[in-house]
């Protein structure tokens, strides 16, 4: 594998990269939200799962993967037998960002200069807990992982490797499960869990 460069590490590490981040106006997504919800895990955790941005409940609560689609997460962590405290989970974007319909605040799809304008949170994120493997859930995680639009359906369960040396899984969001109608959601589950089967050989 080629050589990582060394990470440049910021002085105060985690909670100061947490902190700062708070305070982000670098999108319009920050204005709006609640706060800026933070990855969660041990530091050198083995493997890195990457979301889109919180939902509406992880932006109230600032914990990453806390509602419906963290809910189908931790059922799929559980089936393979990983423990959620021993993996690192994070968003690629900060904040939530959404619509208002009356009371309801509805996820919208962050733009891509978004994302890409929240990119380095995440690689100093990345820097930081230098995880051994990252698993990409969905599209807009994939691509700031991989610096290249991806086309998770052709893509899925495979490993991609970065310019650091960093190997990606590509995998769906778990919200792409819940989209689905009822009668496809456990094979589409089954096909999930297969996919983060591979997570536990990164070396393959
Ligand atoms: N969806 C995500 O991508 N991330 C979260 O934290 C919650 C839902």
């Amino acid at each position: 594998a080629p050589q990582r460069p060394a990470p440049i590490v910021a002085p105060g590490g985690l909670p100061a990269l947490r902190e700062a981040a708070q305070a982000c106006r670098e999108c319009p997504i920050g204005a709006l939200a609640t706060q800026a919800v933070p990855g969660e895990g041990p530091l050198h955790a083995r493997l890195m799962f990457v979301g889109e941005q919180p939902g509406d409940q992880e932006d109230l609560r600032g914990r990453p993967f806390v509602g419906p689609a963290g809910q189908l997460f931790d059922r799929a962590l559980a089936q393979l037998g990983i423990a959620r405290q021993d993996v690192y989970v994070t968003n690629a974007v900060r904040h939530f960002k959404f619509e208002l319909r009356g009371k309801r605040r509805i996820h919208k799809t962050p733009t891509q200069q978004e994302a890409a304008a929240c990119r380095h949170w995440l690689d100093e994120e990345i820097a930081l807990v230098q995880p051994r493997a990252l698993v990409a859930l969905g599209a807009t995680a994939a691509r700031s992982l991989l610096g290249r639009p991806v086309a998770v359906l052709t893509e899925r369960g495979e490993w991609f490797e970065r310019p650091d040396g960093l190997r990606v899984l590509v995998t769906l969001h778990p919200s792409a499960l819940l989209r689905m109608e009822p009668p496809q959601q456990p094979a589409a589950f089954d096909a999930f869990v297969r996919d983060l089967e591979r997570a536990r050989m990164p070396a393959a």
